[in-house]
């Protein structure tokens, strides 16, 4: 039951002026500057002046005068007084800039994901936003689509934890408090399985797949209490989401119980047409209120269309009512109403906009993040092996190359506010090592990324001349920021052929070589692998990176991160994942032909989710699964379902000499079911910290509703029988116990 005076305001609304508030517009149409580029096409709004003062919502509109300014231009002019909702895309960063989300996933620990939202939430509260298009949740298995840097990884339980984390981030237990947002989860649904990892593209997969796999993440926000959902751009069962009424109303209203309003990703309505399933603007405005969709980001079918369709008796008025009725009840939560510019301060900006606080949050987040992928020996660069304990590195000769050395572009293609403190890897390298002599060759200017756009053979030489007395050197290489987030998909996942001659090059010097890879995606690095001694994937880390790679690479702290997202060998063997389902003709020994395998690839990816590795060595013993008695439950089978009946346990020790973290992973197997189950799933993780000799004894409980599936019937259903249930460093290298559970 709404609020009465919503209620009344609700009789009070002229139909206009409730489709204005089931419209949302970029802020220049309401009289602002854009502060950045628009993400989709403008279409021809035709946009009748009158329509202005009754808009509800704009997006990716900020600066606290200025929306000041413009919360009270919009309450002189709107009728009723109804204040205007400023949502925004803060992903990652406003001003402070924090690791992308898939770096943050790899941290294998939502406490991360938690402090970024917090301080993401201050900043842009202070900044006048009320709501961010945040976090995105989409499960992502195709490293080709550019978007996989804004999820947290291919697993649908770690993503859910990050999610849930993430939720509560941005909206802490009350988002009208001082410094939180409202959260809005996105895409849904299933946006991250566009075919051939392809942008905007068709997605289509069994509702067991997306029961099982892709709807669990959104549905941990619900649980978390999300504000808003974002409808995606793609189909779900041949119908585009934002029309999909069995995914609107059936999947998040009836089932998971969501009560807020739903919104449309960037003319998404419009987009109903191109898809084929809308005539026009008119059917297209009928379809998506009737699936529910309460909210049409940049496009007008609604305003434009609507009141036709209910004087011709096409349309339910009522559908409008409600629509409105959870938007308003939106705003009222915020305490907009009362307070209509919330938390939008000048003074709060020049305080908190990069003040040390965050700029401290955003290194220690950075330096969980980046992984560890391989180390012969070389790393870390400090204790006594190039430098010893805290000395500034005198004697040293480090050698930097690569286009990543001194850029700055190296925060990812999220960042709205994002502003530059300098960043880079090289000043992280000056900071730590004053004394040292740093050694530059082949940066940024030298090296265009893309294919074959300069030919670098000269360069080459001349660099390795330079760098032929270096102790060490550091291959700074990866993508351009540009080539990741949305419509950056590419079919094509190696370096640019400019860094492979480079890499191979610096290979020829017989020097220890480090390569630090900066990209937004797992990238194809099988074929530069023996060039370098040791690998460590940077990701994009934000306004820290600097300092948080330095010390990471000179062992002031001890890499932690691990994969959340597979890296395969090659695109061929896309999409590869931890999770695959069983086949009948799996690989038994590795002469059989007639299996599931490539004749010319393995089938497991180069590495494998959970992968990392950390200059600590942790050991696992004692590893236990016990059933236990579970107490009956009031609730019913229900409710039984979540009570803990498994209990496992191993115990982990530090036998290294340096103090370190481990995610300890926790997986399952389904041994037999109705329907094919995947090889493993990730139920449980923790990392923890152990300092040398240290020992802690891990424990994870399992629930039945754990281990449920979707089943044909159409329900989770939890089925006894057996179960292996895995304890381990990563998604391969396992131990496992065969259970038996009632
Ligand atoms: C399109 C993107 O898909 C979505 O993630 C974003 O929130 C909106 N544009 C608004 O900028």
């Amino acid at each position: 039951m709404a609020k009465q005076f919503i209620e009344d305001l609700v009789r009070e609304m002229t139909l206009e002026e409730k489709l204005g508030q089931m419209t949302q517009l970029t802020p220049e149409f309401l009289g602002f500057d854009p502060s950045r580029d628009l993400t989709g096409p403008m279409n021809e709004l035709n946009i009748r002046q009158e329509w202005l003062d009754k808009i509800g919502s704009t997006l990716n509109a900020f600066g606290a005068r200025k929306l000041k300014e413009l919360q009270d231009k919009n309450l002189r002019e709107s009728r009723l007084g109804i204040p205007l909702l400023f949502m925004a895309d803060v992903i990652y960063g406003f001003r402070t800039v924090f690791p992308i989300p898939l770096a943050m996933g790899c941290s294998f620990d939502p406490a991360n994901y938690e402090k970024a939202t917090e301080v993401l939430a201050r900043e842009s509260a202070a900044a006048g936003i009320h709501l961010t298009f945040a976090p995105m949740t989409d499960l992502v298995r195709d490293p080709r689509w550019g978007r996989v840097m804004e999820s947290p990884g291919e697993d649908a339980y770690l993503n859910s934890e990050m999610t849930r984390a993430a939720v509560h981030g941005f909206q802490g237990d009350d988002f009208r408090e001082k410094g939180r947002i409202a959260s809005c989860v996105k895409h849904f649904a299933a946006y991250g399985a566009p075919w051939g990892g392809r942008d905007y593209n068709t997605v289509d997969m069994s509702e067991g797949m997306l029961r099982d796999f892709y709807l669990p993440a959104y549905k941990a926000a619900v649980d978390a209490h999300v504000a808003m959902v974002m409808s995606s751009f793609n189909t779900v069962d041949r119908i585009p989401a934002s029309a999909n009424s069995w995914l609107l109303r059936k999947v998040l209203r009836e089932d998971w119980g969501f009560t807020g309003p739903v919104i449309s990703d960037f003319a998404a309505v419009s987009e109903t047409i191109g898809h084929g399933v809308c005539a026009d603007g008119e059917e297209a405005a009928k379809k998506c209120i009737e699936a529910g969709l309460d909210i049409e980001m940049t496009s007008t079918h609604y305003l434009h269309h609507v009141q036709k369709l209910i004087e011709e008796g096409r349309l339910d008025p009522g559908l409008i009512d409600e629509a409105v009725t959870r938007i308003l009840e939106l705003k009222d939560v915020l305490g907009l109403f009362e307070n209509p510019y919330k938390d939008a301060s000048e003074e709060d900006e020049k305080r908190l906009f990069l003040c040390e606080e965050h700029r401290r949050a955003a290194y220690e987040v950075a330096v969980e993040c980046p992984v560890l992928l391989k180390n012969e020996g070389v790393l870390p660069l400090g204790h006594g092996k190039y430098v010893s304990g805290e000395d500034r590195g005198k004697g040293l000769k480090l050698g930097l190359a690569g286009p990543f050395a001194g850029s700055g572009d190296i925060l990812g293609s999220w960042t709205v506010g994002g502003q530059v403190a300098d960043n880079s890897f090289y000043s992280g390298l000056r900071v730590r090592l004053p004394e040292a002599e740093i050694v530059t060759a082949m940066t940024e200017e030298l090296l265009p990324l893309q294919r074959g756009v300069k030919d670098v053979e000269d360069r080459v030489e001349e660099a390795l001349e330079k760098l032929k007395d270096c102790n060490v050197i550091l291959a700074a290489v990866g993508e351009n920021s540009e080539d990741t987030g949305e419509a950056a998909s590419k079919a094509y996942l190696r370096l640019s052929p400019n860094q492979e001659k480079l890499l191979f090059a610096l290979r020829s010097l017989g020097k220890p070589v480090v390569m630090v890879i900066f990209s937004g995606r797992p990238l194809e690095i099988y074929p530069v692998l023996d060039c370098a001694d040791a690998v460590l994937q940077a990701w994009y880390l934000g306004c820290e990176s600097g300092l948080a790679l330095a010390d990471l690479l000179l062992g002031r702290k001890n890499p932690s991160g691990r994969l959340s997202m597979s890296f395969p060998y090659t695109v061929g063997q896309i999409p590869v994942h931890y999770n695959m389902y069983r086949t009948g003709r799996p690989i038994r020994n590795v002469a059989d032909r007639y299996v599931s395998r490539y004749l010319d690839c393995p089938n497991d990816p180069l590495y494998c989710f959970g992968y990392g590795l950390s200059y600590s060595r942790f050991v696992y013993e004692d590893f236990r699964v016990e059933q236990l008695e579970t107490p009956l439950c009031q609730e019913g089978p229900e409710g039984m379902s979540k009570v803990p009946f498994l209990r496992a346990s191993v115990r982990v020790t530090n036998v290294s000499d340096m103090a370190g973290k481990e995610a300890v992973q926790l997986y399952i197997r389904d041994i037999t079911a109705q329907v094919v189950r995947p090889v493993k799933e990730l139920k449980g993780f923790q990392k923890i910290f152990l300092e040398p000799g240290e020992s802690r004894e891990v424990v994870f409980t399992l629930t039945r509703e754990m281990l449920s599936y979707w089943a044909p019937s159409g329900g989770f259903l939890y089925e006894a029988g057996e179960f292996e249930i895995m304890i381990g460093r990563n998604s391969s290298e396992v131990e496992t116990i065969r259970i038996t559970a009632d």
